[in-house]
Formats: C-alpha cells, structure tokens, sequence
C-alpha cells in the first residue's frame, strides 16, 4: 500500500528552483533512500513534503489525502513525521520532557502517558535515563530520541535527514536498525543520506537525485550493483 505519494514536486528558496519535478513513493513497510551529492537538494525534497520550503508545488498524498497545502504541524498530526538534518532535541529538558514535547498535539492525555510508555519499550536506554537532562546523551542517543519523540504521534510515515550524519559506525548501525523495526512496523521510511554505501544496505529502494531531479530510481540491492552508483557516490574509481 503506498503510503506516501510525491508528484513532480517542486522546492526552493526566494526564485531559486531546487527541486526540479521529482516524484518518488514509499509503501507501508518500506525503506527508501534519497542519495545524492552535498548540495543535489536532497535536504529540500524533506521541506518541500513538509511545507517547509519558501517556493514549492506539486502534489503530496499521504496514504491517499492530499496533504499538500496543509501546515507542517497538521502534517504531524496527519502521520507525516520530518526528523530534521540538524539536531532537534530540546537539550535542556529531560528525556521525558522530550517525549512530552513530541506530542504536544496530543490532547489525550491518558493516550500521550501510554504512547510515552510504549516509545520507551521500545528504547531501553530512554527509559533507564529518562530523567536525565537530553544534553547528556550521545550523539547516537540523541537521534534515537529524536526518532522516539516522533513516534508518540504514531506516524504512518517518518522522514529523516541525514540520520547518521556525525555518528559512529556502530550508532550508525543501530540507527539504520532502528528504521528497519519501523518499517516492521508497517511505517513508511523515506531517509535521504550522504552516507551511500550503508544507507542503501539499509533499505529496499532508492532515488539518485542530481542537480534537483531523480536521475535513477532501482532496488537498493541494484543501485549497489550499478557501476555508476559506485563510481560517482561510493568512492569506487572505475
Ligand atoms: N535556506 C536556503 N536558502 C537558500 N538556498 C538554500 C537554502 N537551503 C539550501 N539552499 C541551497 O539549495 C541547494 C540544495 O541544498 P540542499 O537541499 O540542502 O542539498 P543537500 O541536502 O542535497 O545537500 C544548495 O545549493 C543550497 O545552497
Ligand atoms: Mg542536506
């Protein structure tokens, strides 16, 4: 079932064309990656689906609504979740507080405590720290709870930027594991990544994006496999 459905969508900033008429998907259970060099507007793709980006049209369904017009906090509420590039924790305030802070749309309490209840299952080490401040756990860590605090909305799809951008290799992995146990879990998964090699390792799908438009689009497992993949964004001289 798709779950996320962008159709030539179109992004920039003051009359700069960024993204230039880009369709992509993602199904229910499903990793997808956007690979592409520093600067190809893969960053854009995330804020022109989210209503971010000053400059955008095209058209963006969300398992079948058109979500296009709606404001990035209606978005959250839709089931559309945005993990922005640069950290987005709120540092001086507890891992709870954070949690909390996820579902501040929420206006069930009962239904926030048991969602904040189940997102720690889920992440132990939240759970064991959760009334330490967020500025004292890894940077790892902290991407984990940047993904948990998405989830107290029970989003149907989650969107991250650049997930393993700064991480070490084994927080790297576990974040790319991460992802796999939402896509288990029926969600959709669109990561745009720099880190090309692991991140297509870690999902079914990929879009190789240059100078704003998809250029390729393949099984993560063929995109690995493809000389130009390899040449031009895995460091592999032909
Ligand atoms: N807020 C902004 N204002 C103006 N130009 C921007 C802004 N953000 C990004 N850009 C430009 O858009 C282009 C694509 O950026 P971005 O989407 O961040 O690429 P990527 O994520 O693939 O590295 C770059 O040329 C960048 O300078
Ligand atoms: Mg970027």
């Amino acid at each position: 079932m798709t779950m996320l459905k962008v159709q030539n969508l179109k992004g920039g900033y003051g009359g700069r064309l960024i993204v230039d008429g880009v369709d992509l998907e993602v199904e229910a259970g499903e990793i997808v990656t956007v690979i592409g060099q520093n600067g190809a507007g893969k960053s854009t793709i995330l804020k022109s689906i989210f209503n971010l980006a000053p400059v955008r049209e095209g058209e963006v369904l969300l398992d079948g609504k058109d979500i296009f017009k709606v404001s990035p906090y209606r978005m959250l509420v839709t089931g559309l979740a945005y993990i922005p590039q640069h950290h987005s924790i709120f540092p001086k305030l507890t891992i709870t507080e954070n949690l909390r802070m996820g579902g501040y749309l929420l206006d069930d309490a009962k239904l926030l405590q048991e969602r904040i209840v189940k997102v720690c299952e889920m992440f132990p080490i939240l759970r064991e720290r959760r009334d330490e401040f967020a500025a004292s756990l890894s940077g790892g860590e902290q991407r984990m709870l940047e993904i948990a605090r998405t989830l107290i909305m029970d989003p149907k799809v989650v969107m991250l930027d650049e997930p393993s951008i700064g991480l070490a290799p084994k927080m790297v992995d576990l974040v790319f594991a991460t992802a796999r146990r939402l896509a288990e879990d029926g969600k959709g998964i669109l990561m745009v990544e720099q880190n090309v090699k692991k991140a297509l390792l870690a999902s079914d799908r990929g879009y190789v994006l240059e100078l704003g438009q998809v250029r390729i689009q393949d099984q993560a497992q063929a995109l690995i496999a493809d000389e130009r993949v390899s040449r031009l964004y895995m460091g592999v001289r032909g």
